[in-house]
C-alpha cells in the first residue's frame, strides 16, 4: 500500500469534520484537492472510507480503521517534532497554544512579553471556547492550553496563575445600575445575554445558581464576548463577564459592575497539558514564564465597587 501523509493528513482532517469544505478550510486547500487526496487513498486502500447519506458523510468500517492509524501516526509524528525541538534547544521551536475565548484578552499581551525574551520562539495560537480546548487537549493537539476550570475525566497537570473573577456588567442606562445591593434571586427577573453552550464563562454562572436552586430567563446568546459587550452596552440586557473582557469599557463608563450578591465569583486560570506529556524546552520556557510572571505583566482590572465580605462570597464551584 503506497499511502503519503500528505493524504493521510487530509482525511484525518475530514473525517474529524466530517466534512469536505471545512477539512479544505482548515488545510488551506481548494475542496477538488481534497476530493482528489481522499480519492487516491480510498484506491490505495482498495475500500470506500466515507459513504453519503442525504447531505451529510459519514465514515465507513474501513474509514473508522484508516483513522484509528491516521491519528496514531500523527501523534507519533508530533512527539517526533517535539523531541527534534528538544535536541535544537531555545533558540527556535514553536509552541502550539490553545485558549479559552475569554483569556484571548490577556494572552496575547502575554505572548508578546514572552517573544521579547525569547525571540527565536514562534507560535501558533488558537481561540475557541472551553469544549474546544478540551477537545484540543483529549486530541493531544497543543502544547499547552489556558483555560477556566480543568477538565474532568481526562488524565491533565493544570496549574492555576492568575484570577479570573467573573461580575455582571450593566449599561448606566440599566434600573439595577445605581450601585444599590442586588440579592441574587432577583437576577431571574432580568434578560440576559449570554454564551453560548460550550462556553466555560456559561458553565460557571449556571453551575452557581443552580447550587442555589435559581435559573437565568432564557434571553439572548452570542458566541463572543464582544458581542456580548455590545449588547449589553445597548441595554438589551444583563451580562456575565470576566472582568478581563471589560477593563476598556469600564474605565470609558460604558459598562458598569452591578453589586449582586455572589459576585464578583472568584474562579482562576489554568495553565493545562496532557499530563506525562514531554514538554518541548519552548513549551517548558513558556509555562515557567507563565507561572513566575504572568502577573507582572498583566494587571488585573480593578471592579469597582463591588467588594463583598470573605463571607458574603460564594465559593465558586465553576
Ligand atoms: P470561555 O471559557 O471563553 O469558553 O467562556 C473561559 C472559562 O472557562 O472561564
Amino acid at each position: 500500500m503506497n499511502v503519503t501523509l500528505r493524504q493521510l493528513q487530509v482525511f484525518e482532517s475530514v473525517a474529524r469534520h466530517l466534512s469536505f469544505t471545512r477539512a479544505a478550510e482548515e488545510l488551506y486547500l481548494t475542496q477538488p484537492a481534497v476530493s482528489m487526496q481522499i480519492k487516491q487513498l480510498e484506491q490505495q486502500v482498495g475500500l470506500p472510507l466515507f459513504e453519503q447519506l442525504g447531505k451529510r458523510i459519514y465514515l465507513t468500517e474501513a474509514g473508522e480503521e484508516v483513522r484509528r492509524y491516521a491519528q496514531r501516526i500523527s501523534a507519533e509524528l508530533r512527539d517526533l517534532g517535539d523531541g527534534l525541538e528538544a535536541l535544537r534547544g531555545l533558540n527556535s521551536g514553536r509552541l502550539r497554544l490553545t485558549v479559552a475565548s475569554t483569556a484571548n484578552y490577556f494572552a496575547t499581551d502575554l505572548l508578546a512579553a514572552f517573544t521579547r525574551r525569547q525571540p527565536g520562539i514562534t507560535f501558533q495560537l488558537e481561540v475557541t471556547n472551553r469544549e474546544g480546548v478540551i477537545r484540543r487537549i483529549q486530541d493531544n493537539e497543543m502544547d499547552l492550553a489556558v483555560m477556566g476550570r480543568p477538565p474532568e475525566g481526562l488524565d491533565v497537570a493544570a496549574e492555576p496563575f492568575m484570577p479570573n473573577p467573573l461580575v455582571v456588567v450593566a449599561s448606566p442606562e440599566h434600573a439595577l445600575a445605581d450601585g444599590s445591593f442586588v440579592p441574587l434571586e432577583r437576577l431571574q427577573e432580568e434578560v440576559f445575554v449570554l454564551r453560548e453552550p460550550g462556553s466555560g464563562t456559561r458553565n460557571a454562572v449556571q453551575r452557581m445558581l443552580e447550587d442555589r436552586g435559581l435559573h437565568l430567563r432564557g434571553g439572548l446568546e452570542m458566541t463572543s464576548n464582544e458581542a456580548i459587550k455590545q449588547s449589553v452596552q445597548a441595554n438589551l440586557g444583563l451580562g456575565v463577564v470576566s472582568i478581563h473582557t471589560v477593563a476598556l469599557e469600564l474605565e470609558l463608563g460604558r459598562l458598569q459592575v452591578l453589586n449582586v450578591e455572589g459576585f464578583p465569583l472568584e474562579r482562576e486560570w489554568y495553565l493545562v497539558h496532557r499530563a506525562g506529556k514531554r514538554l518541548s524546552p519552548a513549551a517548558e520556557a513558556f509555562r515557567r514564564f507563565i507561572l513566575d510572571e504572568a502577573h507582572q505583566h498583566w494587571q488585573l482590572p480593578e471592579i469597582p465597587g463591588a467588594v463583598p465580605s470573605e463571607g458574603a462570597r460564594l465559593q465558586a464551584v465553576n
